[in-house]
């Protein structure tokens, strides 16, 4: 019998980002509504030939700018489930195929630690329950127990406590990447020094989605992020601007960015919006809500 687990990864989106003060332990206070996006990346997980120290033996990646040693979140993420079941694990090898930009303000790396919870929680003997793999997550970054639920959720904290939002209807998304990653922390640092206003009441977010009204919620989107990730990439307001004129309902930077993300009103125009933005960035489509992370067909793993 094959062993492998495969996980699909889904990217998301911030409908609305607000970002509240620095705590004292440096993370900033917020009030986000995330959505996932059908976007993903492929988390593979399969025996190790190798014996040898922790559970991990080596992680591949299939693109450039994504660490494949220890410090990546999935190998962190192996590593964490392991430890936690007590169980005597077999080594594994861990596989990435990239469909979310990297560094690109849509959890990616997140994305990919989550679906390696679920996978490698799946090679257990005793399974994890998912509050104990939401603890782990939170444990290791803000957007790991989102990128693992998936839908539509309002996060608090530093986004990782979760509450569940009605989402009706689905959104459609034109995505324009850039070459060039942003860091998390730089944004938000870069934020601290702007003369601002937190923006966080999600309530315009929260009642576009209600109505199911693509048109409504394009007009409340928000990112306190965005000026952050504009005055760093000033180049991004092009982008925007093009995807706008190009007939999406709105262009917003996803994240902290520099992905730009566009609601369109209906799967054609984002098909169009992506092409016009196409000739100049690399582009995709997705839509709204969609799962977190989940198991794909054909996973099988024989303790
Ligand atoms: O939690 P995570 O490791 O994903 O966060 C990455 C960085 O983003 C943090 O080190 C911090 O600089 C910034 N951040 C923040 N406030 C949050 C979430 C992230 O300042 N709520």
């Amino acid at each position: 019998m094959t062993q492998e687990i495969t996980a699909k990864a889904h990217a998301k989106v911030n409908l609305h980002l607000g970002v509240g003060h620095v705590r004292e332990d440096g993370y900033h206070e917020l009030v986000t509504v995330f959505q996932s996006l059908s976007l993903y990346d492929v988390v593979r997980i399969t025996p190790a030939d190798v014996m040898g120290a922790g559970c991990v033996e080596k992680l591949q990646a299939d693109a450039p700018g994504v660490p494949e040693d220890a410090s990546n979140l999935a190998w962190k993420a192996a590593e964490a489930v392991a430890q936690r079941s007590g169980e005597q694990l077999s080594r594994v090898a861990i596989e990435l195929r990239k469909g979310i930009p990297v560094a690109g303000g849509m959890a990616g790396g997140s994305a990919d630690a989550a679906a390696t919870l679920l996978a490698m929680n799946a090679t257990l003997q005793r399974p994890l329950s998912e509050a104990v793999l939401l603890e782990i997550a939170a444990e290791l970054g803000s957007d790991i127990p989102f990128t693992l639920l998936g839908e539509t959720r309002v996060g608090t904290g530093r986004g990782e406590a979760l509450t569940p939002l009605m989402s009706r209807g689905q959104y459609h998304w034109a995505l324009a990447f850039s070459k060039q990653g942003l860091s998390t922390p730089e944004v938000f640092a870069k934020l601290d020094t702007m003369e601002r206003e937190a923006h966080l009441s999600y309530e315009a977010v929260a009642q576009a989605l209600m109505r199911a009204d693509a048109q409504t919620l394009a007009e409340a989107l928000h990112n306190d992020l965005q000026a952050a990730a504009l005055s760093l990439r000033p180049d991004l307001r092009k982008v925007l601007n093009m995807g706008e004129r190009a007939g999406a309902l709105r262009g917003i930077v996803s994240g902290s960015g520099p992905t730009c993300a566009f609601l369109c009103a209906d799967a054609e125009s984002a098909q169009e919006v992506a092409a016009e933005l196409g000739v100049y960035y690399r582009t995709a489509t997705a839509t709204g809500p969609a799962p977190g992370a989940e198991l794909m067909e054909g996973s099988a793993w024989s303790i």
